[in-house]
């Protein structure tokens, strides 16, 4: 068995109107804020003006940075670690989606810290205490306001580079689903699809723990059962892609990911793919490749999203129905990607061997080759 830790400082609020209570739970972390959103969705879905108004009901100093871009970038991180320095913040309240939410991360930490922000890209490990993080979800995949990871780009190499430790768990999570109210639905595709990538990652992951498992099976049961009817619009199925986001984002916090998310890196860092689409482009061809070795593992994930048939097969084309109906592309090619890409997309997986070491397969340059030939094809 496994050995684990267990350790999420979260206070997790998963209720529906809970963002009209931001100026209560902010307050508690002082008297002045930086309020961080991505460029356009907050403002444009009034959230913007509608938190500004909850925070002051509070007497609380709101300061703004809309700015943060997908996949963030270490100079995005500096600009708005200069605004919360400069007006003596005492606590961010992250609303976006996972590229706000590390952002907001690392602000947090190189403001309390210090440093440059390549001191704390991993293997480092980030020890002492940040300034607090309020995330709030607007998208139901990253789970990042449940984790101890934080994705910068480096605008110098344009790699994605992960900072990680306990102290970059938010201390709030606030999960209500009328943020999702306005989702683009593409974008709650792709960020659905990263929920079933860390549910499986960290079910098949070789550093799975019995609690691990708890959280990606209760994630993979509801996600499974949900996605559809959230794309079309149901508001009870969103609000359990919301819950099913969270409980990836825990069980990912045990193992971290594996060969489906070392394989998207290229993608998104080179031609701007989504995160989500970028990882499950891959997640079936990787399971198909690996799926003699983990069928005992995919026979309980199976079971616990009550599949009629419990193989392999099954699972892959049960899944692969439901990418289908929520509009996931499936190949390489329709992505837009040439054959003339497969070497860099596998360079570019090899730099990230933490998640390749993590996978249940060992996996050498020749089964990436195959694996990314399968994904071309699909
Ligand atoms: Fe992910």
């Amino acid at each position: 068995m496994n050995g684990f830790k267990f350790y999420l400082p979260t206070r997790v609020v998963f209720e529906k109107g809970a963002l009209s209570r931001i100026g209560e739970f902010a307050s508690r972390f002082g008297k002045k804020c930086l309020l961080m959103t991505g460029k356009n969705f907050a403002r444009k879905h009034g959230y913007t003006d509608d938190i500004l108004e909850k925070l002051s009901n509070f007497e609380l100093r709101t300061h703004l940075f809309e700015e943060v871009e997908p996949n963030p970038t270490k100079k995005t991180v500096l600009k708005a670690v200069d605004n919360f320095l400069n007006n003596e913040c005492e606590v961010i309240i992250a609303f976006g989606g996972g590229s706000v939410i590390d952002a907001a991360k690392a602000v947090a930490l190189i403001s309390k810290l210090g440093g440059q922000i390549e001191d704390y890209f991993f293997p480092n490990i980030v020890e002492k205490e940040i300034y607090p993080v309020i995330a709030i979800p607007t998208t139901c995949g990253t789970g990042s306001e449940a984790t101890r990871y934080a994705v910068i780009t480096d605008n110098d190499e344009g790699l994605k580079k992960t900072i990680s430790g306990d102290p970059l768990v938010p201390r709030i999570a606030l999960l209500d689903v009328n943020n999702l109210k306005h989702i683009p639905k593409e974008v709650f595709s792709n960020t659905s699809a990263d929920t079933f990538c860390h549910a499986i990652e960290s079910f098949v992951n070789i550093k799975y723990t019995h609690l691990s498992d708890l959280f990606a099976k209760e994630s993979i049961k509801f996600a499974f059962d949900n996605v559809v009817e959230a794309y079309k619009g149901n508001e009870d199925s969103k609000e359990h892609m919301l819950y099913a986001s969270l409980l990836a984002g825990v069980a990912i916090n045990f193992s971290g990911s594996t060969a489906v998310h070392a394989l998207g890196y290229y993608l998104t860092s080179k031609h701007g793919i989504p995160h989500g689409l970028a990882s499950a482009v891959f997640l079936l061809p990787v399971l198909e490749y690996e799926k003699d070795s983990i069928s005992d593992r995919i026979y309980e994930l199976a079971y616990a999203m009550r599949l009629k048939q419990t193989d392999p097969e099954y699972f892959i084309n049960a899944l692969n129905q439901k990418f289908h109906e929520i509009g996931i592309i499936r190949s390489l090619l329709d992505l837009g990607i040439g054959y003339g890409e497969k070497e860099n997309i596998i360079r570019k997986a090899l730099l990230f061997s933490r998640n390749l070491d993590n996978n249940p397969v060992k996996l050498e340059v020749k089964d990436l080759t195959t694996i990314v030939d399968m994904a071309y094809t699909r």
